[in-house]
């Protein structure tokens, strides 16, 4: 398994709809497991594949203990909201705003084999589903906010020096991604 480095904001990637995946070889086992240890190693509840270059329909996540990924997913959402939390993003480092999202949504996909899989969320989880199928269709959750936070995000994504960010490690990135978030997420705080 190998940490896979992180694209951040700016990377054409990031903007681009993912492909669906056909292929389910070897290589999407280790894209997968990758994938996995690199959430772990910068202590995030959830990464989706176009946040490490590859423009596939695969996210992972981790939240509350429960481990896993799914493989082109589709979102049901309810029709009621949860309360706002503050989410950040693994390629927007040290920025977070409070979020709307649905209070649950019933992930269906299929896992690494191309078996048939189908999460309920609530809560967190669901908020996780919803910010990382965002990233399959080229969405970034500062794209949600309104009003004074839009502005405050763009301005900050504007000032913030990502190029410079870009070139750091991994892990010395995660490290201030930890502080920024205590520990946290895709990034939720805790
Ligand atoms: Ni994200």
């Amino acid at each position: 398994m190998a940490i896979l480095s992180i694209r951040i904001i700016g990377d054409p990637v990031l903007r681009t709809v993912a492909d669906p995946v056909t292929d389910f070889g070897p290589e999407l086992a280790k894209l997968v497991a990758d994938m996995t240890e690199t959430m772990e190693d910068v202590d995030g509840a959830g990464l989706a594949a176009p946040q490490v270059g590859v423009s596939q329909r695969v996210f992972t996540y981790r939240i509350g203990g429960v481990e896993g990924h799914i493989i082109n997913p589709v979102l049901e959402n309810s029709e009621d909201f949860q309360p706002d939390e503050v989410e950040g993003c693994l390629s927007i480092p040290g920025l977070g705003f409070p979020v709307r999202r649905f209070q649950a949504t019933k992930a269906t996909g299929v896992d690494l084999n191309g078996n048939p899989v189908s999460v309920e969320a609530e809560g967190m989880l669901a908020r996780c589903f919803q910010h990382e199928t965002d990233h399959l269709d080229g969405v970034l959750y500062t794209d949600r906010l309104e009003g004074d936070d839009r502005k405050a995000a763009l301005r900050a994504i504007r000032n913030a020096n990502y190029h410079d960010i870009t070139e750091q490690t991994t892990s010395k990135r995660a490290h201030s991604v930890g502080s920024s978030f205590g520990g946290g997420s895709f990034g939720v705080p805790e």
